[in-house]
């Protein structure tokens, strides 16, 4: 299965991509992930795009359209992958056609706004591996630790409520028209996110099934 998760910021992509990468066998490219790794590990490419991060604002097309090309050629992609967090321009999108890595569905996951500036307020990351949490929806074992590797847990730098709201902002203005740019070649799906992870998977299953 090759499949695009769209929506906004918050709305559960990395939550699902992470379910459905287990269930179908098939690796998780976010990103964002990739980017943030970048950024801790002080490479040219995570220097680059750490002000546009911080600011809530998107990376340069060319430089994520590298990362992908990149990493869609590795060899644990050739049956199938999740893009989480990607394309989220026309231009993005565009690219990924012309690279001729084909995609099955984009589907894309809707939440309101005001539901999602509530969930990204209690959203913790772990510091080290970058699982994520949250403090009333998805908890650790123990307070403020991450199950899989016990590194500490934080806030994520862009979550603070105003960088959010313009993270919102760019995804109308940048990101939502993929829908439409989906929609016209009969690929988009669209499930309404749930306020229990769980709910939200059984609905994101039921339509992945429809595409085997
Ligand atoms: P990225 O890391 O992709 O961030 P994002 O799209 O803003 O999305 P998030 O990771 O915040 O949300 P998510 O949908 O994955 O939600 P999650 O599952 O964590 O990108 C960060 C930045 O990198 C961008 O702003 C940009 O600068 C740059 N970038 C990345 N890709 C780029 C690209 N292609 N082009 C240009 N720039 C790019 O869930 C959120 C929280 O809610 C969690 O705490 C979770 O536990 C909880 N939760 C999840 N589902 C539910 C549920 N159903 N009910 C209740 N809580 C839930
Ligand atoms: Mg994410």
């Amino acid at each position: 299965m090759k499949l695009i998760l769209l929506g906004a910021p918050g709305a559960g992509k990395g939550t699902q991509a992470e379910i459905i990468s287990e269930q179908y066998g098939i690796p998780t490219i976010s990103t964002g992930n990739i980017i943030r790794a970048a950024l801790k590990n002080g490479t040219e490419m995570g220097l680059k795009a750490k002000s546009y991060i911080d600011a809530g604002e998107l990376v340069p097309d060319e430089v994520v359209i590298g990362i992908i090309k990149e990493r869609l050629s590795e060899p644990d992609c050739q049956n199938g992958y999740i893009l989480d967090g990607f394309p989220r321009t026309i231009p993005q999108a565009e690219a990924l056609d012309n690279m001729g890595f084909a995609i099955d569905a984009a589907l894309s996951i809707e939440v309101p706004d005001d539901e999602i500036v509530k969930r990204m307020s209690g959203r913790r990351v772990c510091e080290k591996c970058g699982a994520s949490y949250h403090t009333a929806y998805k908890k650790p074992e123990k307070d403020g630790v991450c199950n899989l590797c016990g590194g500490d847990l934080v806030i994520r730098k862009d979550d603070e409520p105003e960088t959010v709201k313009n993270r919102l902002h760019v995804y109308h203005e940048q990101t939502e028209p993929l829908k439409a740019y989906y929609q016209n070649c009969g690929k988009l799906f669209t499930v309404q996110g749930q306020e229990e992870v769980a709910d939200t998977t059984r609905l994101v299953l039921a339509e992945l099934e429809k595409l085997i």
